[in-house]
């Protein structure tokens, strides 16, 4: 446990975008369903928000469900689209009690109609919360994102609303699915992997990596704080060097 006096001096970073690996092999080393563990995953992200927040981060990215993730068997896919509908339902009244503002990343235009509706109401709902800023991505790729903006970008030029002479690295971030929502400046994950599975590819560009060997329904809330305290041993230099200011 970390002490108040260690708190208070740790900056905490504004954004920290979570890749929420290991559901399944928490679940099957315990002997119960791939299932079990992704539910259990589900609660453990409803705890990490309520740290995250009453640490003082501000905005929170967690990867749900990714574009290469249909592959998985039919079962475990539609498990995951049930659970996702009861979190989005559930999220409608428990954002507003706990003041989150929650958005979706990711081609939702994929996902079922009833999906999509739930998704509308939650983001609309939640949308004058103040507290903290969660983004879902769901049935995202880094990929895909990117293709999506430059068709985005595309249509606008040919329609006389955008000049190609007018493209540059500020107004694509406009385009993305993360529009006004500052970058990452650490990411976490969880159980062991060391790679970002097509994760945020371009917003993820100066951000911290934190690797954790455990899995993701283990994670607690001293875990994100030596997250946050690897962040704060890391001197970021955006491509300057070692010893500038
Ligand atoms: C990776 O574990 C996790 C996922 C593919 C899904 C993440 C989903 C949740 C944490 C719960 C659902 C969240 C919402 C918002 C409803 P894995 O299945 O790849 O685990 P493994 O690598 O051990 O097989």
């Amino acid at each position: 446990m970390a002490t108040k006096d260690e708190l208070k001096n740790l900056k905490i970073p504004k954004h920290v975008a979570i890749i929420m690996d290991g559901n399944g092999r928490w679940a099957t080393g315990k002997g119960k369903s791939r299932q079990y563990g992704h539910k259990t995953g589900s609660k453990t992200l409803e705890t990490i928000c309520d740290d995250a927040y009453s640490l003082g981060i501000q905005y929170m990215t967690v990867y749900a469900f990714s574009t290469e993730n249909w592959i998985r068997p039919a079962k475990e896919v539609h498990y995951l689209m049930h659970l996702l509908r009861h979190y989005l339902k559930d999220s409608i009244k428990k954002s507003k009690k706990d003041n989150i503002r929650i958005r979706v990343i990711g081609n939702v235009q994929g996902l079922d109609n009833d999906i999509i509706e739930k998704i509308q109401t939650l983001e609309s709902s939640s949308s004058t919360n103040t507290g903290l800023n969660l983004q879902i991505a769901l049935n995202y790729g880094g990929r895909n994102e990117i293709i999506r903006s430059i068709k985005k970008i595309y249509h606008d030029i040919e329609n006389n609303q955008l000049h190609i002479e007018d493209v540059n690295e500020e107004l694509f971030n406009h385009y993305l699915d993360t529009q006004d929502i500052p970058d990452p400046d650490l990411l976490i994950r969880t159980s062991g992997e060391w790679r970002i599975s097509n994760f945020l590819l371009w917003q993820l560009a100066y951000t911290e990596f934190y690797f954790i060997d455990k899995h993701w329904p283990d994670f607690t809330h001293t875990d994100l704080i030596q997250a946050i305290k690897y962040y704060n041993s890391k001197h970021r230099r955006y491509g300057g060097l070692v010893n500038e200011a």
